[in-house]
């Protein structure tokens, strides 16, 4: 029997999680780690912290199944992505905390480069727009705010790493700096149409190339753990961001095929195969995990507020006490009663683009209760997720593919049935919960199951992969279009607030 420990590094915990042969869960552990803001706007982790839990996460699953380390065929590690560590090689040391994905700092640097007009080479070689989302700027902030670190930069002291990196180099003791493809593709310095960092954009954001990890497939025999660390050395077999990971997951391993994980924000990505393609419709191009040296690619979009609404409702608004008793407060009522709910609280994504939205709850009558409003939220997390994949469909047809045809889900909320089922009312094609809905963990685990022959390639996957339920829409597609334009008559409320 095989076994596969993923490590899935996440924004507020690390988890682990042992699967069998099979794709089923074995074991599983979690630790949360602390928060770090500094100042509004800005998010930190301690790198060592990320470590830690992350290595105290690995031995209990492993304890909790009943494993020692050379029953495991392979570990596979995925991770929130464009999070930014720089550490000192010969010491090991971190130079400064983690800088997280959400944190803003960077955003002067990057309305510079915008007003330079970098714009369409960054678009064009990397497929994302300027943001101070990717790690790119974040280096850059690094290098030229903490005491010495330009130098030792330039001396060729200092390794840059997303947490895969970061996590990789640990585990091997420091003899490995190395990344994956769809890790790379977040750093806004890394040519994705020819899997290479690129030089301009170093250039431009004066990143010394010696600080760069080495990138690889997804799939692909990192390195082998330091033995000490888990009781045996296990090659570490698969790396992948967790978006990319969660994809790869669901067997979305064909252009078209399309994923969407509904966690505090939601994560749309379609496999557009490999085919670089941009879109029209305010989503970005980025690598997808990738098995071979092959370049595959994936549009994505994001929602910023998903599963926060309900956290809203909770904490904010109070209206339930623990966010498990949302489903039971909406399904008290028929439906929304005309109520709508955007969750704008920190702008909207794509595919509208307004940092300057603030949420909205219209449509009120006397006849409007807190459980109309519990229902409204809900539903605004299938409504902003409905407008992405519209927007991902235009862009598919537009390249002349056929539109998406399903869509599979995964992440905390798509337990939520109701959600469910109204998700696929709007869009009109069927919602697949897999049986395994841990999609991410379970995408780092098939990269590292298929380097190190555990599986025989994407067909055994594609097998294996199966749907617990399929929510099938209900609705007629007039009241679906008109839903939508009510939404949409919505959105367009929060942008003059
Ligand atoms: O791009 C950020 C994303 O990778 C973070 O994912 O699940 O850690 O919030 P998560």
């Amino acid at each position: 029997m095989s076994y596969l420990l993923a490590l899935d590094q996440g924004t507020s915990s690390s988890r682990s999680i042992v699967f069998n042969a099979q794709g089923r869960v074995v074991a599983m552990a979690q630790r949360e780690f602390p928060q770090i803001y500094p100042q509004p706007g800005w998010v930190e982790h301690d790198p060592m912290a990320l470590w830690q839990t992350q290595l105290a996460t690995a031995r209990e699953a492993l304890t909790k199944a009943g494993l020692t380390a050379r029953e495991v065929s392979a570990i596979g590690i995925t991770n929130q992505r464009e999070t930014t560590v720089v550490w000192n090689r010969l010491t090991g040391q971190p130079v400064h905390n983690a800088i997280v994905w959400q944190d803003r700092r960077a955003e002067p640097l990057c309305a510079q480069l915008r007003e330079q007009g970098h714009a369409p080479q960054v678009r064009e070689a990397t497929g994302l727009i300027i943001d101070a989302y990717f790690s790119g700027t974040k280096i850059r902030w690094i290098l030229d705010n903490v005491p010495g670190a330009r130098g030792a930069a330039e001396r060729g002291e200092l390794a840059f790493g997303t947490v895969d990196s970061w996590l990789l180099w640990q585990l091997t003791d420091g003899r490995v700096h190395a990344t994956d493809v769809s890790n790379a593709a977040r750093t806004m310095l890394f040519n994705v149409r020819e899997n290479r960092w690129d030089e301009r954009l170093l250039d431009l954001l004066q990143v010394p190339a010696s600080m760069l990890p080495a990138v690889h497939p997804s799939s692909h025999v990192f390195g082998e753990t330091n033995a000490d660390l888990l009781g045996a050395s296990i090659p570490v077999g698969g790396m992948a961001g967790d978006q990319q990971s969660a994809l790869f997951g669901q067997a979305c391993f064909k252009a078209g095929m399309a994923k969407n994980t509904y966690g505090t924000g939601c994560f749309m990505l379609m496999h557009t195969g490999e085919k670089f393609q941009t879109s029209a419709n305010g989503l970005i191009t980025t690598s997808a995990s990738q098995p071979s040296a092959t370049p595959e690619f994936a549009l994505e979009g994001s929602v910023f507020i998903g599963g926060a609404v309900v956290q809203w409702l909770r904490d904010g608004l109070q209206a339930i006490k623990g966010s498990g008793e949302v489903q039971q407060l909406a399904e008290s009522v028929p439906d929304a009663g005309g109520v709508m709910f955007v969750p704008a609280f920190t702008g909207l994504g794509a595919p509208y683009w307004d940092a300057d939205a603030r949420g909205a709850i219209v449509g009120l009558t006397r006849g409007s209760t807190v459980a109309h409003i519990a229902r409204a939220a809900l539903e605004s997390i299938a409504f902003q997720s409905a407008a992405l994949l519209q927007a991902m469909s235009r862009d598919a047809v537009a390249a002349g593919s056929a539109p998406v045809s399903e869509l599979r889900v995964d992440g905390g909320a798509c337990v939520n049935d109701l959600l469910m089922q109204f998700q696929a009312d709007l869009l009109g094609i069927p919602v697949v919960r897999p049986e395994v809905i841990e999609t991410t963990a379970l995408g780092a685990a098939y990269l590292a199951g298929l380097s190190t022959g555990v599986w025989g390639g994407l067909d055994e996957l594609s097998q294996q992969w199966r749907a617990q339920r399929v929510f099938t829409p209900t609705l007629p597609r007039d009241r679906a279009a008109e839903r939508m334009a009510r939404w949409e008559h919505a959105v367009r409320q929060t942008v003059a607030l």
